[in-house]
Protein backbone atom coordinates (compact mmCIF):
# COMPACT_ATOMS: atom_id res chain seq x y z
CA UNK A 1 0.00 0.00 0.00
CA UNK A 2 1.26 3.54 -1.04
CA UNK A 3 0.40 6.23 1.74
CA UNK A 4 0.96 9.39 0.52
CA UNK A 5 2.41 12.59 2.91
CA UNK A 6 1.95 16.21 2.98
CA UNK A 7 5.03 17.19 3.04
CA UNK A 8 6.15 20.32 5.46
CA UNK A 9 7.18 23.12 3.30
CA UNK A 10 10.56 23.13 1.79
CA UNK A 11 11.30 19.95 4.30
CA UNK A 12 10.66 16.66 2.16
CA UNK A 13 9.03 15.57 5.23
CA UNK A 14 5.15 14.77 6.11
CA UNK A 15 3.88 17.61 9.08
CA UNK A 16 3.97 16.83 12.54
CA UNK A 17 1.22 18.09 14.21
CA UNK A 18 0.72 18.62 17.97
CA UNK A 19 -2.89 18.67 19.14
CA UNK A 20 -2.94 19.93 22.21
CA UNK A 21 -6.34 18.58 24.04
CA UNK A 22 -7.80 19.79 26.77
CA UNK A 23 -8.07 16.83 29.61
CA UNK A 24 -10.99 16.16 32.33
CA UNK A 25 -12.56 13.69 34.22
CA UNK A 26 -15.24 14.72 36.09
CA UNK A 27 -16.16 11.47 36.98
CA UNK A 28 -12.76 11.62 38.98
CA UNK A 29 -12.48 13.75 41.73
CA UNK A 30 -8.57 14.46 41.46
CA UNK A 31 -8.80 15.51 37.72
CA UNK A 32 -7.93 18.81 37.39
CA UNK A 33 -8.98 20.27 33.59
CA UNK A 34 -5.29 20.62 31.86
CA UNK A 35 -4.19 20.73 28.19
CA UNK A 36 -2.26 17.89 27.11
CA UNK A 37 -0.18 17.71 23.97
CA UNK A 38 -0.03 14.83 21.22
CA UNK A 39 2.44 14.47 18.41
CA UNK A 40 0.67 12.92 15.18
CA UNK A 41 2.52 12.42 11.69
CA UNK A 42 0.54 13.71 9.54
CA UNK A 43 -0.97 11.67 6.41
CA UNK A 44 -2.78 12.79 3.09
CA UNK A 45 -6.22 13.42 3.62
CA UNK A 46 -5.93 12.81 6.97
CA UNK A 47 -9.38 14.21 9.25
CA UNK A 48 -9.39 15.04 12.97
CA UNK A 49 -11.18 11.67 13.16
CA UNK A 50 -7.97 9.51 11.91
CA UNK A 51 -5.62 11.90 14.00
CA UNK A 52 -7.70 11.15 17.30
CA UNK A 53 -7.93 7.74 16.71
CA UNK A 54 -4.21 7.28 16.08
CA UNK A 55 -3.79 8.95 19.44
CA UNK A 56 -6.11 6.84 21.58
CA UNK A 57 -5.04 3.40 19.25
CA UNK A 58 -1.01 4.07 20.14
CA UNK A 59 0.02 7.35 22.71
CA UNK A 60 -3.15 7.13 25.38
CA UNK A 61 -5.95 4.54 25.39
CA UNK A 62 -8.17 6.61 28.16
CA UNK A 63 -8.26 9.21 25.66
CA UNK A 64 -12.58 10.29 25.55
CA UNK A 65 -14.18 11.39 22.34
CA UNK A 66 -17.45 10.33 20.20
CA UNK A 67 -17.57 9.31 16.61
CA UNK A 68 -20.25 6.72 14.98
CA UNK A 69 -20.89 7.50 11.45
CA UNK A 70 -17.75 9.46 10.02
CA UNK A 71 -19.66 10.83 7.40
CA UNK A 72 -21.04 14.34 8.82
CA UNK A 73 -24.43 12.62 9.58
CA UNK A 74 -24.78 11.79 13.30
CA UNK A 75 -23.43 15.25 14.65
CA UNK A 76 -21.51 13.17 17.78
CA UNK A 77 -18.28 14.42 16.79
CA UNK A 78 -18.48 18.33 17.55
CA UNK A 79 -15.92 19.41 19.76
CA UNK A 80 -13.98 23.19 19.80
CA UNK A 81 -11.25 23.19 16.78
CA UNK A 82 -9.08 26.20 17.53
CA UNK A 83 -12.40 27.63 19.70
CA UNK A 84 -14.18 27.22 17.22
CA UNK A 85 -17.11 24.62 17.20
CA UNK A 86 -16.96 21.92 14.21
CA UNK A 87 -17.14 18.20 13.30
CA UNK A 88 -13.89 16.03 13.57
CA UNK A 89 -14.69 13.69 11.04
CA UNK A 90 -15.42 16.34 8.11
CA UNK A 91 -11.90 18.61 9.78
CA UNK A 92 -9.20 18.08 7.63
CA UNK A 93 -5.88 18.68 9.52
CA UNK A 94 -4.92 20.09 6.32
CA UNK A 95 -6.55 23.09 6.90
CA UNK A 96 -5.58 23.47 10.54
CA UNK A 97 -1.59 25.17 11.74
CA UNK A 98 0.67 22.34 12.74
CA UNK A 99 -0.37 23.16 16.07
CA UNK A 100 -4.12 23.37 17.18
CA UNK A 101 -6.05 22.93 19.92
CA UNK A 102 -9.17 20.66 21.11
CA UNK A 103 -11.43 21.32 23.50
CA UNK A 104 -15.09 19.56 24.23
CA UNK A 105 -17.84 21.69 23.69
CA UNK A 106 -19.00 24.45 26.45
CA UNK A 107 -22.68 23.99 27.59
CA UNK A 108 -23.65 20.52 27.38
CA UNK A 109 -22.70 18.18 30.25
CA UNK A 110 -18.98 17.10 30.06
CA UNK A 111 -18.57 13.44 30.20
CA UNK A 112 -14.93 13.52 29.85
CA UNK A 113 -12.33 15.29 28.10
CA UNK A 114 -14.18 16.07 23.80
CA UNK A 115 -17.18 13.70 24.68
CA UNK A 116 -20.36 15.83 25.58
CA UNK A 117 -23.75 14.52 27.10
CA UNK A 118 -25.64 16.22 23.99
CA UNK A 119 -28.47 13.87 24.33
CA UNK A 120 -29.35 14.77 27.68
CA UNK A 121 -29.72 18.16 26.49
CA UNK A 122 -31.63 17.40 23.23
CA UNK A 123 -34.10 14.92 24.66
CA UNK A 124 -34.76 17.72 27.38
CA UNK A 125 -35.28 20.04 24.87
CA UNK A 126 -37.55 17.58 22.97
CA UNK A 127 -39.56 17.56 25.62
CA UNK A 128 -40.01 20.84 26.34
CA UNK A 129 -40.82 22.01 22.60
CA UNK A 130 -42.71 18.92 21.82
CA UNK A 131 -40.47 18.48 18.74
CA UNK A 132 -43.04 15.81 17.23
CA UNK A 133 -45.80 15.57 14.84
CA UNK A 134 -49.13 16.92 16.68
CA UNK A 135 -52.16 15.49 14.49
CA UNK A 136 -55.19 15.91 15.45
CA UNK A 137 -57.42 13.14 17.15
CA UNK A 138 -56.03 9.17 17.08
CA UNK A 139 -54.34 8.37 13.68
CA UNK A 140 -55.46 5.82 11.29
CA UNK A 141 -52.16 3.46 10.64
CA UNK A 142 -53.83 2.15 7.80
CA UNK A 143 -54.67 5.43 6.56
CA UNK A 144 -52.58 6.94 3.24
CA UNK A 145 -51.27 10.37 4.51
CA UNK A 146 -52.07 13.43 2.15
CA UNK A 147 -49.94 14.95 -0.21
CA UNK A 148 -47.79 17.42 0.51
CA UNK A 149 -46.85 19.73 -2.23
CA UNK A 150 -42.91 18.90 -3.60
CA UNK A 151 -42.30 22.63 -2.75
CA UNK A 152 -43.45 22.25 0.78
CA UNK A 153 -41.60 18.75 1.28
CA UNK A 154 -38.55 20.51 0.20
CA UNK A 155 -38.94 23.68 2.55
CA UNK A 156 -39.51 20.74 5.67
CA UNK A 157 -36.23 18.58 4.43
CA UNK A 158 -34.28 21.20 4.46
CA UNK A 159 -34.67 22.05 8.04
CA UNK A 160 -35.07 18.77 8.82
CA UNK A 161 -31.25 18.05 7.59
CA UNK A 162 -30.33 19.26 11.65
CA UNK A 163 -27.60 16.43 12.41
CA UNK A 164 -28.01 17.91 16.22
CA UNK A 165 -24.39 17.89 16.95
CA UNK A 166 -24.83 21.26 19.16
CA UNK A 167 -22.68 23.59 17.32
CA UNK A 168 -24.75 26.12 17.50
CA UNK A 169 -25.47 26.21 21.19
CA UNK A 170 -21.64 25.92 21.62
CA UNK A 171 -21.28 28.99 19.27
CA UNK A 172 -23.97 30.92 20.54
CA UNK A 173 -22.98 33.69 23.01
CA UNK A 174 -26.59 33.68 24.73
CA UNK A 175 -26.23 29.95 25.35
CA UNK A 176 -23.65 30.50 27.83
CA UNK A 177 -25.27 33.30 29.81
CA UNK A 178 -28.34 31.45 30.24
CA UNK A 179 -28.51 27.43 30.37
CA UNK A 180 -32.26 27.00 29.60
CA UNK A 181 -32.07 29.37 26.18
CA UNK A 182 -33.34 27.02 23.64
CA UNK A 183 -30.22 28.01 20.96
CA UNK A 184 -31.10 27.95 17.64
CA UNK A 185 -31.71 24.39 16.86
CA UNK A 186 -34.77 24.79 19.09
CA UNK A 187 -36.22 27.75 17.43
CA UNK A 188 -34.97 25.41 14.10
CA UNK A 189 -37.19 22.82 15.27
CA UNK A 190 -40.15 24.83 16.01
CA UNK A 191 -39.70 26.47 12.34
CA UNK A 192 -39.62 23.10 10.96
CA UNK A 193 -42.85 21.51 12.87
CA UNK A 194 -44.98 24.73 11.97
CA UNK A 195 -44.33 24.16 8.56
CA UNK A 196 -45.48 20.77 8.34
CA UNK A 197 -49.22 20.35 7.37
CA UNK A 198 -49.74 17.24 9.54
CA UNK A 199 -49.17 18.99 12.77
CA UNK A 200 -52.26 20.68 13.91
CA UNK A 201 -51.31 23.16 16.58
CA UNK A 202 -51.58 26.97 15.82
CA UNK A 203 -48.83 29.45 15.52
CA UNK A 204 -50.21 30.90 19.15
CA UNK A 205 -49.34 26.89 20.26
CA UNK A 206 -45.82 27.02 18.66
CA UNK A 207 -45.06 30.81 19.92
CA UNK A 208 -46.35 29.82 23.39
CA UNK A 209 -43.16 27.57 23.27
CA UNK A 210 -40.65 29.98 22.28
CA UNK A 211 -42.20 33.46 23.20
CA UNK A 212 -39.47 34.29 26.42
CA UNK A 213 -36.34 35.17 26.98
CA UNK A 214 -35.21 31.56 26.89
CA UNK A 215 -36.66 31.56 23.43
CA UNK A 216 -36.76 33.80 20.29
CA UNK A 217 -36.65 36.92 22.79
CA UNK A 218 -33.39 35.27 24.44
CA UNK A 219 -31.86 35.22 20.67
CA UNK A 220 -29.42 38.47 20.42
CA UNK A 221 -28.70 37.79 16.65
CA UNK A 222 -25.05 37.70 17.50
CA UNK A 223 -24.99 34.90 14.46
CA UNK A 224 -22.39 32.80 15.61
CA UNK A 225 -25.22 29.67 15.29
CA UNK A 226 -25.51 30.28 11.05
CA UNK A 227 -21.67 30.56 10.81
CA UNK A 228 -20.59 27.43 12.43
CA UNK A 229 -23.82 25.00 11.52
CA UNK A 230 -22.02 22.24 9.85
CA UNK A 231 -25.06 21.72 7.32
CA UNK A 232 -25.57 25.15 6.30
CA UNK A 233 -28.48 25.98 7.83
CA UNK A 234 -30.75 28.82 7.02
CA UNK A 235 -30.93 29.18 11.12
CA UNK A 236 -30.34 33.44 10.69
CA UNK A 237 -33.62 33.38 8.29
CA UNK A 238 -35.46 30.78 10.29
CA UNK A 239 -34.76 33.34 14.04
CA UNK A 240 -35.61 36.25 11.52
CA UNK A 241 -38.57 34.73 10.38
CA UNK A 242 -40.10 33.30 13.59
CA UNK A 243 -39.26 37.08 14.96
CA UNK A 244 -41.57 39.06 12.33
CA UNK A 245 -44.32 36.26 12.57
CA UNK A 246 -44.56 36.85 16.63
CA UNK A 247 -44.72 40.42 16.10
CA UNK A 248 -47.22 40.48 13.35
CA UNK A 249 -49.58 38.11 15.94
CA UNK A 250 -48.72 40.83 19.03
CA UNK A 251 -46.89 38.73 21.05
FE1 LIG B 1 -25.84 21.31 14.32
FE2 LIG B 1 -26.80 23.10 12.57
FE3 LIG B 1 -28.45 21.41 13.80
FE4 LIG B 1 -27.33 23.37 15.18
S1 LIG B 1 -28.79 23.61 13.52
S2 LIG B 1 -27.50 21.26 15.85
S3 LIG B 1 -25.32 23.51 14.20
S4 LIG B 1 -26.82 20.89 12.36
FE1 LIG C 1 -27.31 32.76 19.49
FE2 LIG C 1 -27.73 32.47 16.94
FE3 LIG C 1 -29.28 34.07 18.35
S1 LIG C 1 -25.77 32.67 17.95
S2 LIG C 1 -27.95 34.84 19.95
S3 LIG C 1 -29.14 31.87 18.56
S4 LIG C 1 -28.59 34.39 16.29
FE1 LIG D 1 -20.87 11.43 12.81
FE2 LIG D 1 -18.79 13.09 12.79
S1 LIG D 1 -18.82 11.03 13.44
S2 LIG D 1 -20.84 13.56 12.32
Amino acid sequence: MIRLFRKAPDSGRPRRLTASVLRHNPADPASVPHWQDFVVEEAEGMTLFIALNEIRATQDPSLQFDFVCRAGICGSCAMLIDGRPGLACRTLTRDLGERFTLAPQPFFELIGDLSVNTGKWLRGTAERLRTWVHAAGRPDLDALEERMAPELAEAIYELDRCIECGCCVAGCGTAQMRPDFIGAIGLNKIARFRLDPRDTRSDEDFYELIGDDDGVFGCMSLLGCHDVCPKQLPLQTQIAFLRRRMAALGF
